[in-house]
């Protein structure tokens, strides 16, 4: 099975190691290129996964299609299983910076522009792998997750993806909250979506990086500063440390 695994800011797994090959976005004729801070930008392959350092985001500025190319990419290169991260803002008070969650299920509030494909596919109530919560004692086939492992925290709760890049109001967590979301981010829905139409397996975690109603000074350096201090224990999650 080949997989790969898009990390959002700040998150850093497998740096001590040297890939394969690497190839910088910049190389990859199409390829948007995100400039936010925390993203390296390169697509480095490993024995076991290719690991994409860094994502472009809609509210960059590039349509819903740029959004989709680099996952388009790996689907084309024929990557099977997709692992997709990101760093989130809890809006479940029961959670903690550094938490992991589980993505179930989303809410898209990306205002996406017309190309966005719908497809019936995505009507499906679950289009999510979530062989980490459902199968923990079976030490997850496809993740491969030891048993020692599950002693990691990992909720699951429904994303929101919003179009960014401004952190919400208190209005706003209290919308998203009464519909059911447990996290908030700003990536993410683009590559659930092409990989889903693609048939592509796709297991969507994300970061706790900030806790509404918790976080004081909410600001990017924070995030990205929780985002890295919980890459080790997502490693371990995912077993790629
Ligand atoms: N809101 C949106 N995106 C985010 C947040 C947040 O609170 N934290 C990290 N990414």
């Amino acid at each position: 099975m080949k997989r790969a695994i898009i990390l959002g800011s700040g998150l850093d797994i497998l740096s001590g190691e040297s890939p394969i090959e690497s190839i910088p976005y910049t190389e990859i004729p199409g390829w948007p290129l995100g400039k936010v801070k925390g993203h390296k930008g390169v697509l480095d392959k490993y024995k076991n996964i290719w690991v994409l350092r860094g994502r472009a985001h809609f509210y960059e500025g590039f349509t819903w299609e740029q959004a989709c190319f680099p996952t388009q990419y790996l689907v084309n290169q024929g990557i099977e299983e997709l692992i997709l991260t990101n760093a989130a803002g809890g809006i479940d008070p029961n959670y903690e910076i550094g938490d992991l969650m589980q993505i179930t299920g989303y809410l898209n509030f990306m205002k996406p522009d017309k190309s966005r494909k719908l497809s019936r596919i995505l009507q499906k109530p679950t289009i999510f792998n979530t062989e980490l919560i459902d199968n923990p004692q079976n030490k997850n086939a496809a993740l491969g997750v030891p048993e020692q492992n599950l002693s990691i925290r990992l909720h699951q709760g429904i994303y929101v993806g919003v179009h960014g890049p401004n952190y919400e109001t208190h209005s706003e967590i209290a919308l998203f909250k009464s519909m059911g979301a447990s996290a908030v981010g700003m990536s993410t829905i683009p590559e659930i979506e092409t990989a889903v139409k693609n048939n592509v397996k796709v297991t969507a975690i994300s970061i706790i990086t900030n806790v509404y109603g918790k976080t004081v000074d909410l600001g990017h350096e924070g995030v990205v500063q929780a985002a890295k201090n919980a890459s080790e224990k997502l490693a371990r999650l995912l077993c790629l440390s």
